[in-house]
């Protein structure tokens, strides 16, 4: 039985075999539509979500699976005092299949040393939020035709943005990729995360001015300031326009360079951004999709 509770828990080639998979469903949906018939995806949202709920749900409606769950911990028994290894260990009773979003770091490692079923992280605490990085990788692989090989700026909240951290881990492990992070001094890449970055000896750096490094990217990820991982809101009121993306600073960008943002948005895109052919987040939204379904028949040990 397979989890995924890191990136790192696939190897490249597994992506690549799960990318490809995501590419078929991508263009023969039809093929894939009664495979998860009789199977159960149990959703366990202790924290809000739009995206990554609401995406697996429609990926195991799609392969015609069903789905059953729960979208804020105060509706289920956590808020009688239930652990998360005895919930799991329920949940392995009711579904064939569970992902978990939990505010607190660690969670789905909990979850998945008392499952039954294979487990997926949809997000713990400000730590890893893996599929959202199979969503990342599969839009740059999709739009780009390649992984590795370019210029990738993150921008706004690294300290407390899980997607970052993840997608950091995940694209050490391809060739020639050239990180810049941009961030308020407040809000910068944890240290942990530098240090492997030195120890790999793959090239990094650190800057507050985001019009400083636009012209040098072929990516820019941008992310949202975390409010809800603020100890006080002075300091989320101070910081959460640092970084605002609008059509004149897309002005000093490559003509080809991609923007992500694993969304939602808050103020850090200026919503004309979106008619700029150059935005792809909401793309990327839909090919969270396609990986999602491409992870549940794959964990599930259905893929051929
Ligand atoms: N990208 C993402 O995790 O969005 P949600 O919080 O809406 O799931």
């Amino acid at each position: 039985m397979r989890h995924l509770i890191s990136p790192l828990d696939f190897t490249t080639e597994e992506l690549d075999r799960l990318f490809d998979l995501a590419a078929d469903i991508e263009h023969a949906p039809s093929k894939y539509a009664h495979i998860c018939e009789g199977k159960i995806l149990a959703t366990c949202f202790y924290e809000p979500s739009t995206r990554t709920r609401l995406s697996f749900e429609s990926a195991m409606i799609r392969l015609g699976g069903k789905v059953i769950g729960f979208s804020d911990a105060n509706s289920s028994s956590a808020a009688k005092g239930e652990s998360v290894s005895d919930t799991i260990r329920v949940i392995s009773c009711y579904a064939d299949i569970c992902a978990i979003r939990h505010p607190k770091e660690g969670a789905a490692t909990v979850a998945s040393s008392k499952s039954l079923i294979p487990v997926v992280n949809a997000g713990d605490g400000g730590h890893q939020h893996p599929t959202q990085t199979l969503t990342d990788l599969l839009t740059i692989r999709s739009l780009k035709g390649r992984l590795g090989g370019f210029t990738i700026g993150l921008c706004g909240d690294l300290k407390f943005g899980r997607t970052v951290h993840s997608l950091i881990h995940a694209l050490v492990r391809y060739e020639n990729v050239n990180f810049i992070f941009i961030s308020p001094e407040e809000l910068r890449i944890p240290d942990y995360i530098t240090e492997m970055l030195k120890e790999k000896g793959i090239p990094y750096r650190e800057v507050i001015r985001l019009e400083d490094v636009l012209p040098e990217l072929d990516l820019l990820y941008m992310t949202r300031v975390q409010k809800e991982r603020f100890f006080n809101e002075e300091d989320y009121v101070r910081l959460k326009d640092f970084y605002i993306l609008t059509t004149e600073k897309m002005e000093l960008a490559k003509d080809d360079m991609l923007i992500l943002h694993p969304l939602p948005r808050v103020n850090e895109i200026d919503v004309e951004v979106d008619e700029d052919p150059r935005a792809a987040y909401f793309r990327q939204a839909q090919y969270g999709v396609y990986v999602r379904m491409a992870l549940i028949i794959t964990l599930l040990g259905l893929a051929k």
